[in-house]
């Protein structure tokens, strides 16, 4: 198949290119750009643009058969600060893709959402994709609408769709700097042999799945060919939870150093526990995760100490 990724110089978006290059699709990335960690690949075809230009994304969508939307331009914690720009720039420009995407008749888009927001503060564990959706910060209601205009588009005008409700993925090409991702920013401060700070009292749960087998999932929802009332949503995680202080143990397990943890007040936009039940995943994807939390974890600080000796 020829699959176009939208953010596919990011994080996710370059561990699922290296998934399906090697399940031997055609990729071509879209993206503001370059990756930040490594050389290009001479398999993937890049294309430079914004995913707000209306004509770019018209002109990279064309003959493609699976769309993988995965640009965003806000996270869960910032995004309170000002929906109307979470509003703007991901639900506007995500329904020029999706008008795109009917004109192209494109055979499937997959959407990656949003596991550990959609829900809100969970009513019981680990969440099911029929748990209601109360979300807490305008970046889960964002994902959510977007989830809903999909079914719009498949209901309106057949668009095929799958969403993937994504837990904590951490692994390789992960920012260690970034504003998300706990296990890459801590390893990150380990290596820079700073303390690790986490936002309250460390007890909060979450779901943490290694990037390669959330990579595999999204392939699998590609190749998913659901009929009318077969699911098109998905968890995908761990179905594990681990608190932050767990993750700090595992963290001391793999680097064999003792850590300085430096606590922060807690943050509103965090619920206090987020784990994925991801059976209907299992069922329907034929999919699972294969790498558990400390070979993730170790695989995450080769890479990194890898990168930091270039
Ligand atoms: N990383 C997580 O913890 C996580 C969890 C659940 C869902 N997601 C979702 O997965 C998707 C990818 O996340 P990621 O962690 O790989 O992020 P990332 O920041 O590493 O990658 C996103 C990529 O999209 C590109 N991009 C952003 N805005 C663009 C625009 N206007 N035009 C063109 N390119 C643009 C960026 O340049 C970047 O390369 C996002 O939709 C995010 O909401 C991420």
């Amino acid at each position: 198949m020829k699959a176009l990724i939208i953010g596919g110089n990011g994080f996710i978006g370059s561990n699922l290119a290296d998934c399906l290059l090697k399940a031997g699709h055609k990729v071509t990335s879209f993206d503001r750009y370059p990756s930040r960690y490594r050389e290009a690949d001479p398999r993937i075809n890049y294309v430079y643009g914004d995913f707000a230009n209306h004509g770019e994304v018209q002109e990279v969508v064309k003959g493609n058969d699976w769309i993988f939307h995965l640009a965003y331009t806000t996270l869960p914690a910032s995004s309170n600060e000002d929906p109307a720009f979470d509003v703007r720039s991901n639900i506007i420009d995500t329904l020029q893709l999706l008008e795109a995407c009917r004109e192209s008749q494109v055979k499937k888009v997959v959407f990656i959402s949003s596991g550990g927001t959609v829900y809100g503060v969970p009513q019981s564990l680990p969440i099911h994709e029929n748990h209601p959706t109360e979300p807490i910060c305008s970046y889960g209601i964002t994902k959510l609408t977007i989830e809903k205009y999909l079914h719009l588009y498949h209901h309106l005008h057949n668009l095929d769709y799958v969403v993937v409700r994504l837990a904590n993925p951490y692994g390789e090409l992960q920012n260690p700097q970034a504003k998300q991702g706990a296990i890459a920013v801590f390893l990150g401060n380990v290596m820079q042999g700073k303390p690790i700070t986490i936002w309250g009292d460390g007890e909060v749960v979450r779901d943490y799945i290694y990037i390669g087998d959330a990579a595999e999932a999204l392939l699998k929802a590609a190749e998913y060919c659901p009929d009318e009332n077969e699911p098109r949503v998905f968890n995908v995680g761990s179905g594990c939870g681990q608190s932050l202080n767990e993750i700090v143990r595992a963290i001391r397990a793999v680097v064999g150093k003792d850590l300085e943890v430096v606590h922060h007040p807690a943050r509103s936009a965090d619920v206090p526990a987020n784990v994925l039940d991801i059976e209907r995943a299992k069922k329907c994807l034929d999919w699972q995760p294969e790498i558990n939390l400390e070979s993730g974890i170790r695989k995450t600080w080769d890479w990194l100490c890898k990168v930091s000796k270039n």
